[in-house]
């Protein structure tokens, strides 16, 4: 085969890649900056024995944050190359035996089970979540949403960009 298709093939393949990690359906993919968020996690009550869950999870960076906390964390991420990245990290970090990363689409899951969940998404994404999070959240669960917030759901604390619900 001809060098220049072999290096041109490359090329374009080096740059779908390259797009495909900044896209995502509900939010494009921009990290959480990490100076707030242990302090956030901590007013959540992000701690041993909790459940945590962040939907979109990215690079797994607030996954990682949680479980240093203790908790039983768990991210949720439509990027294939996002996951994998992500198990990568946590196979070569001591101690992420509590980190969990699943590919598949948030709303195709369920969160009966969480304590704490995490959601960085653009504002049609967090909305579309709020009768979901309603209906199958239990009691006592705490809702974080970053940048953007549900449209009905009252926070019960606002800090800069989060807003914190507690599911009555
Ligand atoms: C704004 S980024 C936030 C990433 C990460 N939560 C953080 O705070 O660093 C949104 C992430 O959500 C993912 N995402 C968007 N819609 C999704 C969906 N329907 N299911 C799963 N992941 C989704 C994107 O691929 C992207 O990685």
């Amino acid at each position: 085969m001809d060098i220049t298709l072999i290096i041109s093939a490359g090329i374009l393949l080096g740059c779908l890649i390259g797009l495909s990690w900044f896209a995502g359906t509900d939010a494009p993919y921009v990290p959480t900056k990490m100076d707030q968020i242990r302090q956030i996690l901590k007013l959540a009550c992000t701690k041993r024995g909790r459940k945590f869950y962040e939907l979109g999870s990215g690079d797994g960076r607030v996954v990682f944050a949680a479980a240093r906390l203790g908790a039983s964390a768990v991210g949720i991420e439509q990027s294939l190359l996002r996951v994998l990245y992500s198990r990568f990290k946590s196979a070569s970090r001591i101690g992420s035996g509590n980190v969990k990363f699943i590919h598949g689409n948030i709303f195709s899951k369920k969160y009966n089970d969480a304590d704490v969940v995490y959601i960085y998404l653009l504002h049609k994404g967090v909305a579309r979540l709020e009768e979901k999070l309603k209906k199958e959240l239990k009691k006592g669960t705490v809702v974080i949403t970053q940048t953007y917030h549900f449209p009905n759901w009252k926070p019960y604390k606002k800090l800069n960009n989060f807003w914190l619900y507690l599911k009555a």
